[in-house]
């Protein structure tokens, strides 16, 4: 199998197929994949992020025209995956859009915790939710003294599959918004004082910590939290830590950086055995 690492996932440790990028002095660009490939078997490895849509789209017709078996196309993180419906009269569904965009091409495509069921039906999830958690196990923590939270409503499924498979209780937060306020109950006891917060993803790190305050409150001592895709935006590192949620670990989904209270676990491994299935 051959890999196709677009720009957006070169910091993962796969070994690529050689491609090039001419960027013109109008800013238009051209991608060409200099390395011989017709029949081969490729999967193509690429993130979205805010801006690099047209980059993949022709990334896969550059692919598509080199003559490889494109046999399938993995998004380890799919931003705008959070809008997947209107929520405000005359909103955009910037994650519906790509979907059908990325449609077009007819490749089977896996997305990595992704965010909505809503969207893009067409596309395969897998979770490495649950091989993060490993990790933490791998650090002498454990598991089995903890309690799996998710945050909101939102993240139950995720939430619930990682309890099982670890034979771990679960509670779920309620998470109301009024207006730009948002307030976070528990409505359970909790059955251990140590806990593991699971999302999908950290951007600001506001739900995590709302949550951990209000577990804290309810007495636990050690909380630890868990998400696929650490954007860890602006303060979110600080937040965290000044929250007292240690450690935090996310996976490389995104060309994070590890520092105090935050691991970074690779998912290449993973990502291959997703490539062969
Ligand atoms: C929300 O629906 C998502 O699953 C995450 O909980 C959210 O996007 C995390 O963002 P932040 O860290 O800014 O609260």
């Amino acid at each position: 199998m051959k890999y196709l690492l677009a720009e957006s996932v070169q910091h993962l440790n796969i070994p690529p197929i050689v491609w090039e990028k001419k960027i013109f002095p109008d800013g238009e660009f051209l991608i060409r994949i200099t390395e011989k490939i017709t029949g081969k078997e490729l999967t193509i490895i690429t993130n979205i992020t805010p801006t690099n849509l047209f980059d993949v789209l022709c990334t896969i017709d550059a692919a598509r025209r080199s003559g490889a078996k494109i046999k399938k196309m993995i998004i380890p993180y799919m931003a705008f995956a959070r809008q997947d419906r209107v929520v405000e009269e005359g909103e955009a569904v910037g994650g519906a859009v790509i979907c059908s965009a990325l449609k077009q091409f007819n490749i089977p495509i896996t997305v990595i915790d992704f965010h909505s069921e809503r969207i893009c039906t067409h596309f395969s999830r897998r979770s490495v939710l649950l091989f993060l958690a490993q990790a933490l196990q791998n650090e002498k923590q454990k598991l089995e003294q903890y309690t799996i939270v998710a945050p909101d409503e939102g993240s139950r499924k995720r939430a619930s599959l990682i309890a099982k498979a670890l034979k771990l209780p679960l509670v779920v937060l309620q998470k109301a918004r009024k207006g730009q306020e948002i307030n976070v109950t528990l409505t359970s006891s909790l059955p251990t004082t140590s806990v593991i917060l699971i999302d999908d993803m950290i951007s600001t790190g506001g739900t995590l910590c709302t949550a951990a305050k209000v577990l804290r409150n309810a007495g636990a001592k050690k909380i630890a939290g868990i998400a696929t895709h650490g954007l860890l935006a602006g303060k979110a590192r600080e937040k965290l830590r000044k929250t007292g949620i240690n450690p935090v670990i996310v996976s490389n989904s995104l060309p994070v950086k590890p520092s105090a209270g935050v691991k970074v676990i690779k998912i290449e491994t993973e990502l291959k055995r997703i490539a062969l299935e």
